[in-house]
């Protein structure tokens, strides 16, 4: 697993401190030496929430593929490549955690083999046979025993709250975050966003915002869920 690097973190008066572990970015599937299959996920909604919880007074710990972002200052940091990858650093760190958020953009398949050496030209056609990889979200509960606050993301470009809730209850969340990337100006590679809450008794729309001024928001909301009653 690669190296943590943990940084500072301030003393601030805050009454309940949380843990909490993001992932974010895309994951990086490698095909051959030179090659990847991946997918356009910048990492800013994972990086901004991790911004927005350490403003907050929480610690954090960001669980991230290959992004162009600097790390925010606080925010314990393991860098990863592939699903795998992530999916180990995950397994190592959630029982400490109070509350995970999944803002991570896996990719669903990894090519079967790595090629040793650079896939050379040779037909018209190229098939690659792709096998899936792990769902690190659906394991949080029943994989990994996690019982703490967890929070998914869905990115969908059709029946935005039924695929929502069917992510919501099939991964065993507490919430849902969904957006809908087909709109202009949302979700992978945007600057800014607009999401559905998806809990299990209701939903709530919030407007379009800059992911950091949406991620305060989501803070709010994320903690207000960790500290309801009987929790
Ligand atoms: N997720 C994960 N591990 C995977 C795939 C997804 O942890 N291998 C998490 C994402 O971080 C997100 C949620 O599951 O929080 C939903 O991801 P999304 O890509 O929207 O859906 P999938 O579960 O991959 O399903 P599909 O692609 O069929 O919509």
């Amino acid at each position: 697993m690669p190296a943590l690097v943990t940084c500072q973190r301030p003393i601030e008066p805050h009454t309940r401190r949380v843990h909490v572990l993001i992932t974010a970015g895309p994951t990086r599937e490698p095909l051959d030496p030179v090659r990847f299959l991946t997918n356009r996920s910048s990492g800013k909604m994972g990086y901004a929430l991790a911004q927005a919880f350490i403003h907050a007074g929480h610690s954090v710990l960001l669980i991230s593929g290959p992004t162009a972002l600097d790390v925010p200052e606080r925010v314990d940091f393991i860098p990863v490549e592939t699903a795998a990858e992530m999916h180990a650093a995950v397994a190592h760190c959630l029982a400490r955690m109070d509350i995970a958020v999944f803002a991570a953009a896996v990719a669903d398949y990894t090519p079967a083999r790595v090629a040793p050496h650079k896939i050379k030209k040779a037909g018209a056609t190229l098939t690659l046979e792709l096998v899936r990889t792990p769902d690190i979200l659906g394991a949080a509960r029943s994989g990994f025993g996690f019982s703490g606050t967890l929070v998914g993301f869905a990115a969908e470009t059709e029946h935005l709250e039924a695929n929502a809730r069917a992510k919501l209850v099939g991964k065993h969340c507490d919430l849902i975050i969904a957006n809908d990337v087909s709109t202009a100006g949302c979700g992978f590679d945007s600057d800014t966003n607009e999401v559905l809450l998806v809990y299990p008794d209701h939903n709530e729309a919030l407007p379009a915002a800059s992911k950091l001024a949406l991620a305060h928001r989501l803070v709010t909301a994320i903690v207000a869920l960790h500290e309801r009653p009987g929790n």
